[in-house]
């Protein structure tokens, strides 16, 4: 089976995204599998496959780039993949690309033009998935719990105060962010006004949507692995220890040093919960159109409510990434997980 993988990308998790791409490519079943790397510069320039296994192998990727842009006509920057001639060949795209144009559906949309089957959700599901404001619109349509939010613009962001958000939304910490971004880039946890609007501009930096979501009380993260199509199945629950009461799981403690953070895997809950969190994940999925895998991030109230935070449609597979590891967990081995990918991107 020739597979092409794609990495990179050029939204804030370019760097996450090659990690993963590490990682699922050793866990791929050579045996099996014929893989091609192309990997999508900062700029969403595709690189040939040769430059791609250098920027693989650990040279430069700046200069790679660089001297690659150097030699193309840069007006079209698909080109190298659409004139590819070698498509014919290629009997699965794998994309692991993080972030916008990547698990935002557009890539998606990409395979599809091409016709060929590719791992992970489809356009829809993957545009709905990746937009939390869409996200929780469809949640709320389908009566899945998650939290109270407000949604600002350019249009209504004059309208409120932090302490306007704060009567609105009933807690005194808001969490501000970008609608459309990952890896916890672009949120903000804040509890007053100078930090409110700090946390605005940050977001707006990613997005003309922003949501400020009610925090709930000293709530514990839990996480769980979604795979299949028609019939998903759910992994064992992972669960994240927070040091103290006013850190949460951010980009640092997700991708730089997880060292304050502790994993449970699996998390100890009680079975009702459990079984209460397997149904809320498997329900989002099937409401959003998932198919292929999903990580569903959920958070546990201290009174033992569980709120659908977001569905991550293309999870990060880093070493210290949730998604694999709770398989594994479940029985699931790496390069097993990976082959059953590959079968449902094939169905
Ligand atoms: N967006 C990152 C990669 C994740 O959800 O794992
Ligand atoms: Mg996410």
């Amino acid at each position: 089976l020739h597979i092409a993988m794609l990495f990179g990308g050029n939204s804030s998790e370019h760097d996450v995204s090659k990690r993963s791409a590490h990682n699922i490519y050793d866990a791929m079943d050579k045996s099996k599998y014929d893989v091609t790397i192309f990997l999508i510069s900062k700029a969403g320039y595709i690189l040939t496959p040769e430059d791609s296994w250098r920027v693989f192998e650990g040279e430069d990727e700046d200069a790679i780039v660089e001297a690659a842009m150097a030699k193309l006509d840069l007006d079209a920057p698909l080109a190298p993949i659409v004139n590819l001639g070698e498509i014919s060949k290629i009997d699965l795209f794998y994309p692991v690309v993080h972030g916008n144009l990547g698990e935002d559906g557009t890539l998606q949309s990409l395979f599809r033009l091409l016709q060929k089957p590719y791992i992970g959700p489809g356009t829809a599901a993957s545009a709905l998935s990746f937009d939390k404001d869409l996200t929780k619109r469809i949640l709320n349509q389908a009566g899945i719990r998650n939290t109270d939010y407000v949604l600002i613009t350019d249009q209504n962001k004059q309208d409120y105060s932090y302490d306007q958000l704060v009567s609105k939304l009933g807690t005194e910490v808001l969490f501000v962010k970008a609608a459309k971004q990952g890896s916890s880039v672009g949120i903000s946890r804040v509890t007053n006004e100078a930090e409110y609007q700090a946390g605005l501009t940050d977001a707006f930096q990613y997005d003309y949507k922003v949501l400020v979501e009610a925090a709930l009380n000293r709530p514990r993260e839990v996480f769980i692995s979604v795979l299949g199509n028609e019939t998903p199945r759910v992994s064992k629950i992972g669960g994240i220890e927070l040091p103290t009461t006013d850190v949460w799981y951010d980009y640092n403690n997700k991708f730089v040093d997880a060292s304050g953070m502790v994993f449970e895997l699996p998390a100890t809950l009680p079975e009702a919960l459990t079984k209460e969190i397997e149904q809320m994940a498997i329900d989002a999925y099937r409401a959003l159109g998932l198919v292929g895998l999903t990580r569903m991030d959920f958070m546990v109230d201290e009174d033992g409510t569980p709120y659908l935070g977001e569905p991550n449609t293309l999870p990060g597979f880093t070493n210290i990434s949730l998604y694999p590891q709770m398989w594994q967990v479940s029985g699931l081995s790496y390069s097993a997980l990976i082959d059953e990918i590959i079968a449902y991107g094939l169905a």
